[in-house]
């Protein structure tokens, strides 16, 4: 069958690379892509919430299955914009309802789930201007640090920790009363504050059952022993050493099956990918967010760790049949290191030759921002490639990761060279 992913990053070409080794799969479309799907699938230029433009390229290029990997165009509600419309809604569409996508989309909607559902989160309360005042008196009622996230989507920014309470009220302030984040801070989340170490767990459900893919833990700041500004993702491990089967059992039982259920209960469609980040605070888990769809670049590493046929899996969603589907993942251990453009998270120029992919030996190049042009790969965005490597343990995949990151070359180049600093 024909496939279509949307989106552009390394998490898209982690999906394709897999997607492209399935016998179901004919054809496989990338929706913009970048220089790495390039090669393994056909690029079409199209914005990843051009609805229209993507029905166009559905129905032409008669797509069987489409997969949806950033947050945006789920929340824009492309799941139903599919289901609605008699040409597309027989298309297979890996993701959430639009209503469901709100677990990601608002951060107030997500607490009220878990609440309702009982599963583990920090403790909170939600504020408009309307009671910025109240919110300033929760605020005295918590211990530092104090933890305010914009509602809405902020692209990875909505999310303030300040040591001090003036502050705190300060920017609770700025983001009701002033707008700091636009709409998305018109509702503010207010939360107790978790010490703990951060994981992620990735689950895959058709609504009714659920597998639970690989785990994986990412290195979100720019500077080594994480320090700097938050990024989309420096370097990922999975499996994380840290996660038990005793916590594992506990993230299953009392988060997993207590979400899925949940929106069975609720009557929320979802056919797709769950990401659950979570803090492990003494032995327990707690649910920091949910996200809708694979992360980046966690993608990187959980994929390539999966041994069954992806797209088996992921049309099992869309006729929720993934109880009866085969499931396997390799017991090897995988990492990935991010190479950025200097400057990034703030700015950096695009458009640099990269150098040595050709020299990369046992690891896979996951094309993060690239681009092709006169022939050459270049620079096209802050995260540029993502180097996954798997081995028997996570030092060893980290060893191969980072000999084949030496080996590639652009203007500005940098990577972090601690991922898993803290794992052993
Ligand atoms: P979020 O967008 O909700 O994942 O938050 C972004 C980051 O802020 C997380 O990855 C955590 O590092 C941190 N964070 C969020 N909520 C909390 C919390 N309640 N306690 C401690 N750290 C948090
Ligand atoms: N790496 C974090 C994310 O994809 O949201």
């Amino acid at each position: 069958m024909n496939i279509l992913i949307i989106g552009s990053g390394g998490r898209e070409h982690a999906l394709a690379h897999k997607i492209v080794q399935s016998p179901k799969c004919e054809r496989l479309f990338v929706a913009p892509g970048n220089a790495g799907t390039a090669a393994i699938a056909k690029n079409v230029a199209l914005g990843v919430s051009d609805f229209e433009g993507i029905k166009s390229l559905v129905l032409q290029e008669k797509i069987e299955l489409v997969v949806v990997g950033p947050e945006a165009p789920l929340v824009d509600g492309i799941y139903d914009f599919f289901k609605a419309d008699e040409a597309l809604k027989s298309v297979a569409v890996v993701g959430p309802s639009q209503e469901a996508a709100q677990l990601e989309g608002s951060k107030d909607y997500a607490k009220r789930f878990m609440q309702r559902h009982n599963i583990p989160t920090a403790a909170y309360q939600s504020f408009t201007s309307e009671t910025l005042e109240a919110g300033k008196q929760f605020l005295e009622t918590l211990n530092a640090p104090y933890v305010l996230k914009a509602d809405g989507l902020a692209a990875g920014k909505g999310v303030l920790i300040l040591e001090d309470i003036n502050q705190a009220k300060q920017e609770l302030e700025n983001m009701l009363a002033n707008q700091k984040f636009g709409a998305a801070s018109s509702t503010v989340v207010i939360e107790e504050f978790l010490d703990g170490i951060e994981l992620s767990v990735f689950v895959l459900t058709d609504g009714k059952d659920y597998k639970i893919l690989p785990n994986a833990k990412d290195y979100k700041r720019i500077g080594e022993g994480d320090k700097g500004l938050n990024t989309g993702g420096m370097g990922a491990v999975s499996p994380v050493p840290f996660a038990d089967s005793a916590f594992l059992e506990k993230v299953e039982q009392q988060i997993v099956i207590p979400t899925v259920n949940g929106l069975k209960e609720e009557n929320l469609t979802y056919r797709g990918f769950i990401f659950i980040g979570l803090i492990k605070v003494g032995d327990d888990p707690k649910v920091i967010e949910y996200n809708v769809r694979m992360g980046d670049p966690e993608t990187e590493v959980v994929i390539p760790r999966i041994e069954s046929d992806l797209v088996d899996l992921l049309l099992a969603t869309d006729t929720q049949t993934l109880g009866s589907t085969a499931f396997s993942v390799n017991p090897q251990a995988a990492t990935t290191v991010m190479l950025v453009s200097g400057g990034y998270p703030e700015a950096y120029e695009k458009g640099k030759t990269i150098s040595g992919i050709e020299n990369v030996e046992d690891a896979i190049v996951f094309h993060a921002g690239t681009a092709e042009k006169e022939g050459q790969v270049v620079t096209n965005g802050g995260r540029v490639i993502a180097v996954t490597a798997l081995a028997d343990d996570y030092k060893e995949a980290l060893k191969k990761s980072y000999q084949n990151a030496a080996k590639l070359h652009f203007d500005t180049m940098y990577y972090r060279t601690d991922i898993g600093f803290d794992l052993s």
